[in-house]
């Protein structure tokens, strides 16, 4: 398909760029290549006054909002000689105004269309604010979720991963319509991150970095990504933001990517921390070398760039090759023709479509990972309603992290959709619950309170706060004494609809058992209450599926479905096999799982053909039909393991999955496709190879679902 950096206007937009470039003063150049936040504006020395006479901005972060953008756009114009818009950009991360689920959430819905529908409504609201570029989609692969950013990506598979970053990219930047240029970040392995730790090194072989982490990066790039950001971590030595085989060797000459490299946030600077560059000088060069085009954020690049060029460690021609592709995205998204924004436009803000959309997704997301039979709610006459997300802070925490310009104050709470779902039931909130230590007498009185109610909603989790950026944890069970609670709530006899609001996979063990219901909500955005409540009555049947695995211990991380195998797999038939000896072999909840409030079976699955070419294709039929008395959406996963390869292959991989919806009863035919290429990995020579031999392939409901195995060959 074709995309926004392949079209007709792009080429008109770089003719042009190219036009103005040859005008550009040097100083004015590297203007281009230096981004700038809110401090340079606020400040009181107005340093900005000189910088934009001067024509030293080319970018800013984090300002927003048409009327700011308009006034600062129109001093920027008015002061230089040579009049060049700056291009807006922010964390547009899972929505603007209206929050929609955090990706990691929207991964569960397994449906990338979803995401793409959400990111193009965040779009077209960062857009009416002045936007022309966010900072997303994070496309990392997190195999741990000590790792707060794991609730900015899509989850622990390359394959699900790669599909949803095309449909991010192609969202964002609406076929170049509206577009908010895409950043795909953060490039790369920043998920690699040794123990979760954020920011902390990555130390990974050159295969498993070509063969798990890049992919989602040229799915991106496939379709049409316009930048990416280079990464805070060293890659096996060399710091992502001067790794000149990750950023040009591979990312242009490999993949193809046309856009600019923006660095993240200090990256560049930090070059000095890591020991890999002297000073800001050095550092300059090292990054800029390596082919990072703009500098997030400051002068370093203004200060450093021409006396580098002095001394001829630079050359001109390199910086011509960085402004370039910004001046032609500046010229792409219509910059110049019109810099300012109708701040009438902002009227789109929570528009009735777009929080439709939020629910909607709300409802896609979540996972339920328990349920006894207590849901649906039928005839529900009284409710007790509880945990430290019911009360008003519940309204920021249930938006998620990275939602900076969100407004809480329009999350639908719980309770609230509670009420307008179930209106006549009586329901009792009741206060008190926190994500710290609570006293026992204290839990033991909202316990009391509770048994009054036919029914105990807890809902339970994370802040906001604890996941994101910064955000890594080393321990996975739920803070504070919400476990304790919970176990209480449970001893009343009275049954116990857990709701897990977090930003990460939590550890659950101590509960999966005691409670009625146990249902994985993420942090689902503004309309929160409403989706949860289209939940809980059944309005909406659950059919979210797991896209990271839920550990049974935070001792058994990293752990994830698509390992490679050992020589000793865990049986559990005798010691001295690859497992702990102090928990279970299997993780709580594999990757995949999800539950609904009917059942699907799967029959007369059929595969074309018991052998294919290397270039050939594979189609795999079956019958779904809904064998339950509720309508819903059946995720049909199909897995693969190549059993004997020149180089260990994971257990499994995840290579096709259809989402299907059936009314109760009906059935339909699914086909999925395995083309052989998808079979493809990276060799010892770093060669994508399909190399010939035996398959076994699952048609699965989860990652650990082997009721329906199939061979075949690669010939
Ligand atoms: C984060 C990026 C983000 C940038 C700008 C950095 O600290 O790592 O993901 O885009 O800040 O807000």
């Amino acid at each position: 398909m074709d995309n926004i950096m392949n079209s007709p206007a792009y080429k008109a937009a770089r003719e042009k760029a190219q036009e103005l470039l040859k005008k550009l003063t040097l100083t004015e150049k590297i203007g281009q290549l230096s981004q700038f936040g809110n401090s340079i504006y606020s400040s009181e020395e107005k340093i900005y006054e000189d910088h934009f006479r001067e024509g030293k901005v080319g970018s800013f972060l984090t300002l927003r909002g048409a009327e700011k953008t308009n006034k600062i756009q129109s001093d920027l114009l008015e002061m230089q000689r040579t009049p060049i818009p700056a291009i807006f950009a922010d964390d547009v991360i899972h929505g603007y105004r209206t929050t929609f689920p955090t990706p990691i959430a929207q991964s569960c819905s397994w449906d990338p269309e979803l995401t793409e529908r959400c990111d193009a409504a965040a779009a077209k609201e960062a857009y009416a604010a002045g936007l022309k570029w966010t900072f997303g989609p994070m496309v990392d692969i997190a195999r741990d979720p000590r790792w707060g950013r794991i609730m900015e990506g899509f989850g622990e598979d390359t394959y699900l991963c790669s599909q949803f970053a095309a449909a991010a990219v192609r969202g964002f930047q609406d076929n170049g319509k509206t577009p908010l240029l895409a950043c795909m970040k953060h490039y790369a392995a920043y998920g690699a991150c040794v123990g979760g730790r954020d920011y902390n090194t990555a130390d990974v072989s050159l295969e498993t970095l070509h063969e798990v982490y890049l992919p989602p990066f040229k799915a991106g790039i496939d379709a049409g990504a316009a930048t990416v950001m280079s990464a805070f971590n060293d890659v096996n030595g060399v710091p992502a933001t001067a790794n000149h085989y990750l950023l040009t060797d591979v990312l242009r000459g490999q993949f193809g990517f046309k856009g600019f490299v923006v660095s993240d946030a200090g990256a560049v600077g930090e070059l000095i921390a890591h020991g890999f560059a002297a000073d800001p000088k050095d550092a300059v060069c090292k990054a800029f070398s390596a082919g990072v085009d703009m500098i997030m954020a400051g002068d370093m690049f203004n200060d450093n760039i021409p006396a580098l060029l002095e001394e001829g460690k630079l050359k001109m021609e390199d910086i011509d090759r960085s402004v370039l592709p910004i001046l032609t995205l500046k010229y792409l998204t219509g910059l110049f023709e019109e810099p300012y924004v109708d701040p009438d436009g902002e009227k789109i803000f929570f528009c009735e479509e777009h929080l439709a959309l939020a629910r909607e997704a709300g409802t896609q997301c979540a996972v339920l990972l328990e349920n006894n039979g207590i849901l649906p709610l039928k005839n529900v006459k009284s409710i007790a309603l509880t945990g430290p997300l019911t009360h008003p802070c519940g309204q920021a925490h249930l938006l998620g992290g990275w939602c900076g310009i969100a407004d809480p104050s329009r999350t639908v709470t719980i309770e609230d959709g509670l009420r307008a779902a179930i209106p006549d039931a009586n329901i009792n909130v009741i206060p008190g619950a926190t994500f710290v230590h609570m006293d026992k007498e204290d839990i033991d009185a909202i316990a009391s309170d509770a048994a009054g109610s036919d029914v105990i909603i807890a809902v339970v989790g994370e802040e906001n706060g604890m996941a994101g950026e910064a955000g890594s944890k080393a321990d996975l069970d739920l803070c504070g004494s919400q476990e304790d609670l919970i176990l209480a709530l449970c001893d009343t006899g009275r049954p116990v609809i857990c709701l897990v609001s977090a930003g990460r996979p939590l550890v659950l063990s101590k509960i999966k058992d005691k409670v009625a219901a146990l249902l994985n909500i993420w942090q689902p955005g503004t309309e929160a209450g409403n989706a949860v409540a289209d939940l809980l009555t059944g309005k909406v049947n659950p059919s979210g599926h797991l896209t990271t695995t839920f550990p049974y211990t935070v001792g058994q991380v990293p752990i994830y479905y698509n390992h490679p195998s050992t020589g000793r797999p865990a049986s559990g038939r005798w010691r001295f096999e690859s497992k702990y000896m102090d928990c279970p072999i299997e993780p709580l909840y594999p990757f995949g799982y999800g539950l609904s409030y009917t059942s699907f079976e799967y029959s007369e699955i059929s595969l074309s053909s018991d052998s294919i070419a290397a270039d050939g294709e594979l189609k795999v039929s079956l019958t779904v039909t809904n064998t339950g008395d509720q309508d819903g959406a059946a995720v049909v996963q199909l897995y693969v393991r190549d059993l004997v390869a020149s180089r260990v292959r994971p257990v499994k991989e995840l290579k096709g999955f259809k989402k299907v919806f059936l009314e109760k009863g009906a059935s339909t035919r699914v086909v999925i496709s395995l083309p052989a290429a998808n079979l493809a990995f990276v060799n010892s020579d770093l060669e994508w190879v399909v190399e010939p031999g035996q398959f076994k392939l699952w048609i699965a409901d989860n990652s650990a679902d082997e009721r329906f195995e199939f061979d075949f060959e690669v010939t």
